[in-house]
């Protein structure tokens, strides 16, 4: 089975799990992109854009996660974009950590079948999945080896909307990544 095949099968095995939480009251988002991507974005959860077209980050955040990513050349086509938490949360409220528990199996599954190089976390709860203790005010942009990856944490370019610090600081990193990828490829 190929990579792609892998994740449609992945797919369909999540979309029929009735006990993941918030089955029955949004729709699943997946996530897209390059199965062969040397990046992957994980966010915190769809919003409302992203539950109506089953998109991720196709709202006001993902409209600057696209600028983001055209100052460093790399068009979405070429990363892959998902969430720890596939479906959108009532009323947007932030993700339980019962509902973080059950999705991130089928995470952990995502990140095997597509192995990035780099893993960019965007926000404090993806963040938080790979590095219990890490404090996004002190560690986004700091880039550590998880496994066979090389995890950065960013902010979420939500804060960055609300934030001219954060966003600065949100511009800087993405600056930075394909340096780090670079490095990160040749060791
Ligand atoms: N915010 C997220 O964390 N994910 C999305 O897909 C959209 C907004």
């Amino acid at each position: 089975m190929d990579k792609k095949e892998a994740l449609e099968k992945l797919k369909n095995e999540m979309e029929a799990d009735i006990d993941l939480p918030l089955y029955g009251s949004a729709n699943l988002v997946f996530g897209e992109g390059s199965e062969d991507a040397e990046i992957l974005f994980i966010g915190e959860a769809p919003g409302r854009r992203e539950d109506e077209l089953r998109r991720p980050f196709v709202g006001q955040s993902g409209k600057l996660l696209d600028k983001m990513l055209a100052k460093i050349h790399m068009p979405r086509e070429r990363v892959y974009i998902t969430n720890i938490v596939k479906r959108r949360p009532p009323q947007n409220r932030d993700p339980f950590s019962e509902e973080i528990q059950a999705y991130t199996p089928y995470l952990q599954r995502q990140i095997d079948i597509i192995n990035p190089v780099m893993i960019a976390t965007l926000g404090r709860f993806s963040m938080n999945y790979f590095l219990p203790d890490a404090k996004i005010s002190r560690d986004h942009g700091t880039a550590t080896r998880i496994n066979a990856h090389i995890l950065v944490p960013l902010y979420h370019p939500a804060a960055a909307l609300r934030s001219r610090k954060m966003f600065q600081e949100l511009e800087k990193n993405f600056l930075e990544l394909p340096k780090l990828l670079k490095d990160a490829k040749t060791v």
